[in-house]
């Protein structure tokens, strides 16, 4: 793709690009720096990157915007191809008019890919962000405004100090005693369990958490990593916990979640008990803090009551073409 004027010349990714590309995010996305591992992983390595979706803008010969992309070429488990959406994961521009000319070639490549219901930024499982963090990169949430997205829902990222102690909820012992009167238990789980775990996640979540806690299994992460509520060998409610972007995301570290109960199961103490086991299992693997990027305004109530505390608000964007 090459489009533009003689001073802004726009292409998709060729090898070689790859410095430039972490070059720019760094200096434009002073809060969200990464190292090419992540970026080999999370973009590069992603089944679903087109080079053509990468949008590269350049003056002369200089990248001085990025947009990133996305549609689904192979089937997300049992999410499908969720045809007709397509996600920017990653947007960086120095100027109004590089932002509204890469957002425009944004724009140009969906509309190829028959993509109308766009997202700013949560396209699983290799985003970044849930959205634009408009008080780091107030710039960056107008260029988009400008380019028509809306503001859609808001995601809040937490943390949560665990060393030299952590906080816990006054009645939550009192709480895990009521469950195992009723006969449910929360530990890890055992090499039996992981049929029923895989079962539970994909009957009650997104293909995302499927996946998520497959390929972190897979990769031969610990199942002290995982914490489970189960009544019998059936599975309530589970949390799990990781490290990083890199290639060794799926071991032992501060990230908190995917963390979920079943529906009917809500509101009686298991996410409470799931997520103080979770906690206590990260300290374990030594850990000093918990955080995650994505939650709502009615969960937040339930982490606060760990220590938890907001530590930055996302604002997930949507844009909807006509057809
Ligand atoms: C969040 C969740 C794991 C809590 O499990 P739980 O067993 O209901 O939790 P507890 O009974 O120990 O605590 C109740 C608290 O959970 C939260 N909660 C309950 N139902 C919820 C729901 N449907 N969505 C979000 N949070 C919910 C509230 O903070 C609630 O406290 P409140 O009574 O003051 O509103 C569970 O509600 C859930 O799976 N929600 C959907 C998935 C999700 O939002 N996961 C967390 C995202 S990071």
């Amino acid at each position: 793709m090459r489009l533009g004027t003689a001073a802004m010349n726009i292409r998709g990714y060729e090898s070689g690009d790859e410095q430039s590309i972490v070059q720019l995010w760094n200096s434009a996305l002073r809060n969200d720096p990464i190292n090419m591992p992540v970026f080999e992983r999370k973009i590069l390595l992603e089944p679903n990157f087109d080079p053509r979706g990468c949008i590269l803008a350049f003056e002369s010969a200089t990248l001085v915007g990025y947009a990133q992309c996305m549609v689904r070429r192979y089937p997300n488990y049992h999410d499908g191809l969720e045809q007709g959406k397509g996600w920017i994961t990653v947007f960086m521009a120095g100027t109004p008019a590089v932002g509204d000319a890469v957002l425009r070639s944004a724009g140009d490549y969906f509309a190829a890919k028959g993509a109308n219901q766009l997202w700013f930024s949560g396209f699983t499982p290799n985003y970044f962000w849930p959205g634009i963090d408009a008080s780091s990169y107030p710039h960056l949430h107008k260029m988009l405004l400008d380019a028509g997205y809306v503001d859609a829902s808001e995601a809040l990222a937490m943390d949560a100090p665990l060393w030299p102690e952590f906080r816990l909820p006054p009645d939550i012992d009192e709480i895990e005693r009521r469950l195992e009167k009723e006969g449910i238990v929360v530990r890890s789980p055992e090499t039996a369990d992981l049929v029923s775990l895989l079962d539970f996640l994909r009957t009650n979540f997104s293909a995302d958490w499927y996946r998520h806690c497959l390929d972190q299994l897979s990769a031969g992460a610990s199942k002290s990593q995982f914490t489970i509520a189960v009544r019998g060998r059936e599975v309530l409610g589970y949390a799990q916990f990781w490290d990083g972007d890199g290639y060794d995301w799926w071991g032992p570290g501060e990230h908190f979640g995917p963390f979920g109960v079943k529906e009917s199961q809500r509101g009686k103490g298991l996410g409470s008990v799931i997520l103080k086991r979770t906690l206590e299992n990260m300290r374990k693997s030594g850990s000093h803090h918990a955080f995650f990027l994505w939650t709502d305004r009615r969960a937040a109530r339930l982490y606060e009551r760990f220590g938890f505390r907001v530590s930055r608000r996302f604002t997930v964007m949507r844009k909807e073409v006509a057809g």
